[in-house]
């Protein structure tokens, strides 16, 4: 399977920024799918910059495929800008926006509905880790954030190793992503073994080789590291070939 290497922007960026770093982008390693997900004003401008070659996402969608939701966007508006996938369920969206297993099975229903791949985040707090809960509490994410036809990618995201620098170890990581690999053929069946799972928490170019290698491993979802092409593409760079 071909690794995917997605960027999440979260509230950084300037139309400004656009033109340069999607030239930068140009450089892309060949072996791997790359994937950057802006903050919505910039989709149509990226869109535009990257004519196709790199795919594009955005960071949440409503339910709803149209309505009065002030300030949400619709699965279908983000196809219109040019994405292609969809964020669903990070973990700063379930702390700060309250979101709740239900509601991302909803978004991911609707992004499906919309001919977008759903990228839907779990993963545990650091208190979860110490308590000997993380299989678990990630286990019951997945049991009920995805819809029993899932078509799309998990994206595991320990919550305490999210822009703090902090890893988990490499046999943590090879543990979870068996035990994620596990509860989706148990919920999907045959379908659960073509999903991609990724790593997302303080991926640098430093680390990503490494993590990149380990099994189940399909990609990463990078925050800050992403910002600059440079350290994005270094990331990218990194990935096994197929
Ligand atoms: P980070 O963020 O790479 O800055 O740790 C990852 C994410 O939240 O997707």
């Amino acid at each position: 399977m071909r690794q995917l290497i997605a960027g999440n922007w979260k509230m950084h960026g300037r139309l400004a920024d656009v033109a340069a770093y999607a030239a930068a982008l140009g450089q892309t390693p060949g072996h791997v799918d790359l994937l950057v997900c802006p903050p919505f004003p910039l989709l149509d401008r990226f869109s535009a910059a990257l004519g196709g070659s790199v795919a594009l996402g955005g960071q949440d969608c409503h339910a709803q495929a149209q309505g009065a939701h002030t300030g949400d966007v619709s699965a279908s508006m983000l196809k219109d800008a040019g994405a292609s996938y969809v964020i669903l369920g990070h973990s700063e969206r379930r702390e700060n926006h309250g979101e709740t297993n239900a509601e991302i099975c909803g978004k991911t229903l609707a992004a499906m509905a919309a001919g977008l791949t759903p990228i839907v985040c779990v993963g545990e707090t650091g208190t979860e880790r110490e308590a000997g809960a993380a299989e678990e509490v990630v286990r019951t994410q997945l049991r009920h954030s995805l819809p029993s036809d899932f078509a799309g990618v998990v994206a595991y995201e320990p919550v305490w190793a999210i822009g703090t620098g902090k890893t988990p170890t490499e046999a943590d990581v090879t543990a979870m992503h068996g035990a994620i690999r596990a509860a989706l053929v148990a919920q999907l069946g045959a379908a659960g073994l073509t999903v991609k799972i990724l790593y997302g928490g303080s991926v640098k170019p430093g680390n990503a080789a490494s993590l990149l290698a380990l099994p189940e491993v399909g990609g990463a979802l990078v925050g800050g590291a992403s910002l600059k092409a440079e350290d994005f593409l270094a990331i990218a760079a990194g990935a096994p070939g197929v």
